[in-house]
């Protein structure tokens, strides 16, 4: 099924549709970049706020506008923006367009208080007519495709995600993303994906589905009971770049790919390092890796060791050097790992 038809959004066309989703201080340049070589369609920024980027000192850090750069070999991507204030929100989407991103994606589904429970967010899915402000707004500011991730609603007693499906349709939304939780889940709790095959049928716009997809098994089984059009993953990916390209064999053949090999884990880190020093420097790239360590090295026997023993490198040459004699061994294997991480 997935592969019958791809997802369309406005230029950009990809299939089956496997998509990393946006996280904060996890989606950046390096980590996209990685999961795109290993088989995601389609990658976004993790959440701009919208505030920020008008407040930004042109002269300063720029942390707001440093989370809008992106290369070529990315593409397509979405930049996502958040924000309470309709105004804000337009002229954050003019700044975000002269990017020249695939799309702009406006968060509705944060569900972090201070994003929520001040409006932005999840929050937009307790004043849908605010909601509704915001994406007349940032569609009128963009040339672009505009496109929605939200939860199923606030809490388990006010769910009107068709509602709000069709309403943003109406608005011109070209695709909607739904992490099938509650806001008030949080990213515990069971999802529910029953509710995909409703929205399938009350809109056209394609339905990508997010949440607990783990696995090459769970994402199918997602494609082929709910008819989504694209499946987004967020923290398995983490744990587990290779999974995008796990799923697509799996949909391609029915096959399972053998896990990649502690040699292959060990290459791959590198790599993902080298791109973190040129995009953030020795001192941001060595910390932004340290949430990466333990998904590189999972199920390697001694991994937790090793992950203790990368995460204390302050410097960025014994680390490569560390690396690099995982990486080149001719006799890496799990046991070898194993033997020089505790030694
Ligand atoms: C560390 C982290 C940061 C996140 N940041 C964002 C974000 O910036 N924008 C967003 O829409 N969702 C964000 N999310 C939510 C994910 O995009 C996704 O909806 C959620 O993790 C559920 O998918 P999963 O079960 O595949 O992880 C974040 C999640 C995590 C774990």
């Amino acid at each position: 099924m997935a592969l019958d038809h791809p997802l369309q959004i406005g230029a950009v066309c990809v299939r089956p549709g496997l998509l990393l989703a946006p996280m904060e201080d996890v989606s950046e340049h390096p980590f996209r970049l990685v999961c795109r070589q290993l088989g995601a369609d389609m990658v976004y920024t993790e959440f701009v706020n919208a505030e920020g980027l008008l407040r930004e000192d042109p002269d300063g850090p720029r942390r707001s506008s440093h989370k809008l750069d992106f290369t070529a070999a990315e593409r397509p991507l979405g930049i996502q923006i958040y924000g309470a204030s309709e105004l804000s929100m337009e002229e954050a989407t003019r700044i975000a367009s002269e990017r020249e991103p695939d799309l702009i994606d406006i968060n509705c589904g944060c569900w972090v208080s201070n994003v929520a429970l001040r409006g932005a967010g999840a929050g937009l899915l307790r004043d849908l007519p605010q909601m509704r402000q915001v994406v007349r707004r940032v569609r009128a500011a963009t040339h672009l495709p505009v496109t929605v991730k939200t939860r199923l609603g606030w809490d388990a007693a006010s769910i009107q995600i068709v509602e709000v499906a069709k309403m943003l349709q109406d608005e011109g939304v070209q695709a909607l993303a739904v992490h099938c939780r509650t806001r008030a889940q949080g990213h515990k709790g069971d999802v529910d994906y029953s509710w995909i095959p409703r929205i399938k049928a009350a809109v056209e716009i394609p339905v990508i589905l997010n949440g607990d997809i783990i696995s090459p098994q769970s994402a199918r089984a997602a494609f082929d009971s709910t008819g989504c059009d694209a499946v987004m993953i967020g923290r398995a990916a983490i744990r587990h770049p290779w999974l995008f390209r796990e799923i697509r064999h799996h949909l391609e053949t029915g096959e399972l790919l053998d896990e990649p090999t502690p040699l292959e884990r060990a290459e791959l880190c590198l790599h993902h390092l080298q791109l973190s020093i040129e995009h953030s420097g020795e001192r941001y790239g060595l910390i932004s890796m340290r949430r990466h360590y333990a998904g590189y090295f999972r199920g390697v026997r001694g991994a937790a060791q090793l992950r203790g023993e990368l995460c204390q490198f302050r410097e960025l040459a014994p680390l490569e050097a560390r690396l690099r004699q995982l990486a080149t061994r001719p006799d890496t294997s799990e046991a070898a790992v194993a033997v020089t991480a505790i030694s």
